[in-house]
């Protein structure tokens, strides 16, 4: 089996964490009969350097005829000047628009290893395994009409839900529960808004297609709230795009660091991964971002995109142990840890990845 991936580095710390989410896909192409062709092409910050615009024709072409794409990060401050159209930003909105992947799936989950990283009590974490499903390409973030007014004096953005599009990221979000916990949070405000209203109106009546799930609604204020006093009570999150965007930063606070989160936007043409955390350009060409987001990421891919749910197992797994050793990046960083760069935690996670495949396939790698 041939599975080509198009890798887009990006910006920032992007390029770092890219690179050791491949080198996760060259050792398990060692040991599986699986082949991972990887195409690199540039988007955001990289590419208007490069050709002007954040998300050129031939990376577009190349995301296209690929199996899945590969993000690292976009974003830079030296571009934060240009209107929105043209930012670094514009070009991984306008691919995820392009490749159609309309449920972005973002785990937020507590390792016993590092939950002392989170500023919330580990009592309080312990046991959360959330999975957040935001709709990725509705809402604020693409509806029309949007803009400034002529004199700058007012600007504006719509808040637009078709009942289709409610409909379709409600049922992965009822699939992903019945594989986990059953049980959905429909996040919303409709106290206020008809977009919610309409949400709400929707999700239940999907939820009768699931009579093995729980629904539940909460408001989003109300969710912020309880995802830091009781974030154990959650299994699956489906929320609108912007309310998604804001809630799974938080769902970082109780993994312990925004590094540590992965993301599949799938239900596309071809599903795009990318980690949670962002360019982070104050941290970036150092070597010490974690890449454990993006490592995750490709777990994600192997089970959702590869068919490959046992070696999507085995790099979780191999994740886990490296923790569970006490090894963490900066990010991480507390007494007792061993602290290490990107790279050598790419190895740490790639040696006990290679170990587990090695006795699945019970045969050496050359
Ligand atoms: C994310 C990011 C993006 C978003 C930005 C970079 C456009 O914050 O993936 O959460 O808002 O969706
Ligand atoms: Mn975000």
């Amino acid at each position: 089996m041939r599975f080509k991936l198009t890798v887009l580095p990006g910006d920032g710390v992007g390029p770092e964490v890219a690179r050791e989410a491949v080198r996760i896909l060259w050792a398990l192409s060692q040991f599986s009969d699986c082949e991972f062709v990887c195409e690199e092409k540039p988007v955001g910050g990289a590419a208007i350097r490069a050709h002007g615009t954040p998300l050129p024709e031939s990376t577009l072409e190349s995301c296209r005829k690929s199996d899945a794409v590969f993000l690292g990060a976009v974003g830079a401050p030296e571009f934060d000047h240009l209107p929105t159209q043209q930012k670094p930003e514009a070009g991984l909105l306008a691919l995820r628009a392009a490749l159609g992947g309309f449920a972005n799936l973002r785990p937020a989950v507590s390792f016993p290893a590092i939950a002392e990283c989170s500023p919330l009590q580990r009592s309080r974490v312990e046991g959360s395994d959330i999975l957040f499903v935001r709709e990725l390409l509705g809402g604020l973030y693409f509806a029309q009409p949007r803009g400034f007014d002529a004199e700058s004096e007012s600007a504006f953005n719509t808040m637009r839900y078709s009942t289709k599009e409610v409909e379709r990221v409600a049922r992965i979000a009822f699939e992903q529960a019945r594989e986990r916990r059953k049980k959905v949070t429909s996040v919303d405000k409709a106290n206020v808004l008809e977009t919610s209203q309409l949400w709400r109106r929707t999700v239940t009546r999907i939820a009768h297609e699931y009579p093995d799930v729980k629904l539940e609604h909460m408001y989003v204020d109300s969710c912020a709230m309880h995802l830091i006093t009781s974030p154990a009570r959650f299994d699956v999150v489906l929320t609108e795009n912007l309310f998604g965007d804001i809630l799974s930063d938080e769902g970082a606070v109780i993994t312990g660091s925004l590094g540590m989160l992965a993301s599949a936007s799938i239900g596309g043409a071809v599903d795009l991964y990318e980690p949670v955390h962002g360019s982070a350009p104050d941290i970036a060409g150092q070597g010490i971002a974690n890449p454990l987001g993006a490592i995750f990421s490709v777990a994600m891919m192997l089970r959702l995109s590869a068919g490959m749910q046992d070696e999507a197992a085995d790099l979780e797994a191999a994740v886990r142990q490296v923790l569970d050793d006490g090894f963490c990046t900066a990010d991480l960083a507390r007494p007792g840890k061993q602290v290490v760069s990107t790279v050598e935690m790419g190895e740490l996670v790639e040696q006990r990845f290679v170990g587990m495949l090695d006795r699945r396939y019970s045969y050496h790698a050359v």
